[in-house]
């Protein structure tokens, strides 16, 4: 079967519940505080391995105790960490976030040793026809460049991850088959709205064979020469932190495990649905079964 490759970040959240978000210049007290292994591309991994994918996860962690703790629960979860490097040269990336009573969050993020992973970190990986390889904008882009050329190159499935806009590289669009963004990310991306016709034209223009619309609550939108829409599932939220990360290794293990991409967006799409019912990102990610559940 084919592998997941999920490269790039892997932070220690460390997650502040708050009755509403803060607002600037404003002290307000958490009513509790915990932490919780994250990371946009260690989400996704995990997530990725839950729904049955064998999964690799490439990153650098520091040679601390917030490493050690991602490489537990990437371990875990079943993924390979054997491409992860550990360096003493900074601390694990971590991330502070805060959940509001209506499960709305910020976050912000310190990079560590995220900042610290390299193309030469990419030697040793191997991309085969039919991987998928996940990247997204935590990770420097010049690894996300060359990982996408080389997954390309080797026949993989290369699938972006829009998020966080500010390491967005429109430069390695060529070598990206499925490009998975918000509204607000599509808005910024691609100057285009959630309309059927704003996104079959910003696919067009952005290049790419797919192009994923997450709605949040709503659903997802694809766009790969047709448009097809889903609608979220019910679900009683309580934090939607990591959600985005379930849908994208969701989605890489449908398509990595045989489904085609109709299939594998309404599963990813289950998948972000059930990961807002629990606190955390990877905590809260489900199985195959309880996605086949869902979907039942
Ligand atoms: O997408 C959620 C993730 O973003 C968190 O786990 C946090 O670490 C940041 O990377």
């Amino acid at each position: 079967m084919p592998d997941v490759v999920a490269i790039g970040s892997a932070n220690v959240d460390v997650i502040f519940r708050v009755a509403r978000l803060v607002a600037p210049g404003e002290t307000i007290s958490a009513r509790e505080v915990s932490q919780a292994p994250g990371g946009k591309s260690a989400n996704q991994a995990v997530a990725a391995a839950r729904m049955g994918a064998p999964t690799r996860f490439v990153g650098c962690l520091g040679d601390d105790g917030h490493g050690g703790l991602l490489r537990d629960a990437l371990r875990d979860a079943g993924v390979d960490t054997s491409a992860v490097r550990i360096s003493g040269a900074a601390p694990t990336g971590s991330a502070f976030i805060c959940v509001d009573d209506d499960s709305e969050n910020t976050i912000v993020l310190a990079t560590g040793t995220n900042a610290l992973l390299d193309v030469r970190d990419l030697d040793g990986v191997c991309f085969g026809r039919g991987d998928v390889v996940t990247l997204c904008g935590e990770t420097p882009p010049a690894v996300v460049a060359e990982a996408a050329r080389r997954g390309s190159d080797g026949g993989a499935i290369v699938i972006l991850n829009g998020s966080p806009v500010e390491g967005f590289d429109a430069a390695v669009l060529p070598w990206v088959d499925v490009l998975v963004v918000n509204t607000g990310e599509l808005r910024a991306l691609a100057n285009a709205d959630a309309s059927d016709g704003s996104i079959h034209d910003a696919r067009e223009r952005l290049g790419v064979d797919a192009l994923i619309v997450t709605l949040g609550a709503a659903g997802v939108v694809c766009d790969a020469g047709t448009v097809v829409r889903l609608p979220g599932h019910a679900v009683d939220a309580v934090d939607t932190t990591g959600c985005g990360d379930a849908f994208l290794g969701a989605l890489a293990a449908g398509l990595a495990t045989g489904h085609d991409l109709r299939d594998a967006v309404g599963r990813a799409n289950a998948a972000a649905a059930l990961a807002a019912t629990a606190l955390g990102a990877q905590p809260s990610y489900p199985t195959a079964s309880s996605v086949d559940e869902l979907l039942a």
